[in-house]
């Protein structure tokens, strides 16, 4: 498939994960992908050029920006998939660790877009994928800081929509559920709960990289060209409603 072909995209946290899914999606589907990452581990074949890029680093975003545009002449789309997991409840929080959840998760989106806008609102084009979360839709219990920063991602995303629709650029968050990667079992391995947050997807299941890397691929792509501002839950139906095991009855 070559849907994307002649698209420029930068993938940020594309060395793991849900970043190096959408990399992969987006390269064979005919895109040239630049991806980054603060730690220098490019997935064999998932992107044209890897590049380090801390996205807390504003002088180096605004580099490697400007690199893909001297490279490429322009930047069709960023997904910001750069992320930490983080949280605990309040009262035990740590200040600097709170910092550092809002630094990457949010502040760093902020920057990935920001240095994007330049070349889109040149070419009067171009589509802004952010990474949240369902937990930047609802709450959870001890989310607190990734949620916070979860949440913000979202409603940055839909400002976003609303200052550069006019543009012809458009901006929409993700909002993965569960999602089986390096992340999730660093952290839900180890949670003796694990199974009540899998059945709090409707389809009884955890998702998998490539199943966000299909929906960044939708908002990447002209299938999409009437969407923006728009918070998409990719989650199995996680946040479709509270669910008490009754339906086990019929199905
Ligand atoms: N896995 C899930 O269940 C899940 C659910 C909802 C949202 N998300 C979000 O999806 C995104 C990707 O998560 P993932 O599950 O693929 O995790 P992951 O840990 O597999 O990948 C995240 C990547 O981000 C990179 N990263 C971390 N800090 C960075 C920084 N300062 N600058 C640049 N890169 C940095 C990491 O090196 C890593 O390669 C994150 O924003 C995460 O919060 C994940």
């Amino acid at each position: 498939m070559t849907r994307l072909a002649g698209k420029v995209m930068h993938v940020t946290g594309a060395a793991s994960g849900i970043g190096a899914a959408c990399a992969k999606r987006f390269t064979d589907e005919g895109a040239v992908v630049i991806g980054s990452d603060v730690v220098d581990a490019p997935v064999d074949g998932a992107c044209a050029s890897f590049v380090e890029l801390d996205v807390r680093d504003e002088g180096r975003q605004r580099e490697v920006v400007e690199r893909i545009v001297d490279e490429h002449g322009r930047l069709d789309a960023v997904v910001t998939a750069a992320g930490v997991a983080s949280g605990g409840p309040v009262h035990l929080l740590d200040l600097d660790e709170w910092q550092r959840c809002q630094d990457i998760n949010l502040t760093g989106t902020m920057l990935s877009a920001k240095y994007a806008l330049g070349p889109m609102l040149e070419q009067r084009s171009g589509s802004i994928i952010t990474v949240a979360s369902v937990e930047g839709l609802e709450g959870c219990e001890g989310g607190s800081s990734y949620n916070a920063a979860k949440g913000g991602v979202v409603l940055l995303t839909k400002n976003l929509a609303n200052d550069y629709g006019r543009a012809g650029i458009r901006a929409n968050c993700i909002c993965p559920g569960f999602i089986q990667t390096p992340m999730f079992h660093a952290v839900v391995d180890h949670m003796p709960w694990a199974d009540k947050i899998r059945d709090q997807h409707k389809l009884g299941r955890f998702g998998e990289a490539s199943e966000i890397a299909g929906a960044a691929f939708f908002l990447a792509s002209d299938d999409s060209s009437f969407v923006t501002g728009v918070a998409l839950p990719v989650d199995g139906g996680y946040v479709a409603g509270h669910s008490y095991g009754i339906s086990e009855h019929w199905t």
